[in-house]
């Protein structure tokens, strides 16, 4: 059911590849209450094509970038303006991750710095640099939502996660630095979303990814968070319903990380006791 949540606003939403993908569930939704996108993805990410399938369903424009770029961002905002017609935009989805190290299963100990570089500059600078161009061409409008997606293990130690616990602490601690300066000039809401473990492409590459997963359901008394969940979260985070809701790691996780114990969890491993 749409409420029209976000109706008359203009955003971007970066990180679609597939259905499975949290942004393209964000897209939908986004479209669903009202908004008018503009998708982008790494341009190596397009050669898929399957993006085509979500402008369609959205009427949005693709406009490739690759996020480590600041030519790349300056263009995508350059076309974005003409794409939806307007000088400014409302929101703004940051839902880019990749670690070279974690894809090719280096292990903690042994990592390559080039690599760890990478990871660094793709899941989090790129989030600075979407700000910072942002804001030197003025790009978003006052009381604009800019949104980053981050994971628990940016402040618990993940085994199998590697560098990207790193790459997330530096996500999530942008958002606070540059919450507090777009805050200030032009009431402008920046966070992360911390989100359960959820099926993606990006996901999947993490070793062990099934067991982070079953565990995290098990220990959530609402059980994990979907992507769709996700996008419904994000949505609401774009809308003028949050408003004062800025600088924050916002835990969309069924209570995962405040859990200690769960009844779940007791009954799983009394009877794996019993067994
Ligand atoms: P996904 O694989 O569908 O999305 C990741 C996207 O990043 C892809 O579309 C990829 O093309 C894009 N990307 C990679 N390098 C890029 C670059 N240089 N420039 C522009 N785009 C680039 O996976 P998912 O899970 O939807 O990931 C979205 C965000 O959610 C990421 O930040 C991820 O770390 C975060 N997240 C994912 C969780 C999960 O379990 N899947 C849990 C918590 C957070």
């Amino acid at each position: 059911m749409a409420y029209n949540l976000l109706k008359g606003k203009y955003g971007i939403i970066t990180g679609a590849i597939d259905e499975n993908s949290i942004a393209w569930q964000t897209a939908l939704k986004c479209h669903e209450e009202g908004a008018k996108i503009v998708l982008t993805n790494a341009p190596i990410a397009l050669r898929m094509g399957t993006l085509n399938k979500l402008a369609e369903l959205t009427d949005a424009v693709i406009i490739p970038a690759d996020a480590t770029s600041t030519e790349d961002i300056e263009n995508l905002y350059e076309k974005a303006k003409e794409a939806l017609g307007v000088e400014k935009i409302d929101f703004l989805l940051h839902s880019i991750g990749m670690s070279p190290n974690v894809r090719k299963k280096k292990h903690y100990a042994d990592l390559n710095y080039d690599w760890f570089q990478k990871s660094i500059d793709i899941s989090a600078l790129s989030f600075h640099k979407m700000m910072q161009v942002g804001e030197k061409m003025d790009f978003f409008k006052d009381g604009a939502s800019i949104l980053g997606l981050s994971y628990i293990a940016a402040q618990r130690s993940y085994p199998n996660y590697g560098d990207m616990c790193q790459a997330k602490a530096v996500l999530e601690s942008i958002a606070r630095s540059f919450g507090q300066r777009l805050g200030e000039s032009k009431g402008i809401r920046v966070n992360t979303i911390s989100q359960s473990p959820t099926v993606t492409t990006a996901g999947k590459g993490i070793k062990g990814f099934n067991v982070f997963y079953d565990y995290a359901d098990i220990l959530s008394p609402l059980g994990n968070a979907t992507a769709e969940d996700c996008a419904n979260y994000c949505v609401t985070m774009f809308s003028d319903l949050t408003k004062k809701v800025t600088m924050q790691n916002l835990f969309h996780d069924g209570g995962f990380s405040a859990s200690g114990m769960t009844e779940k969890l007791i009954d799983k491993m009394m009877s794996e006791v019993e067994e």
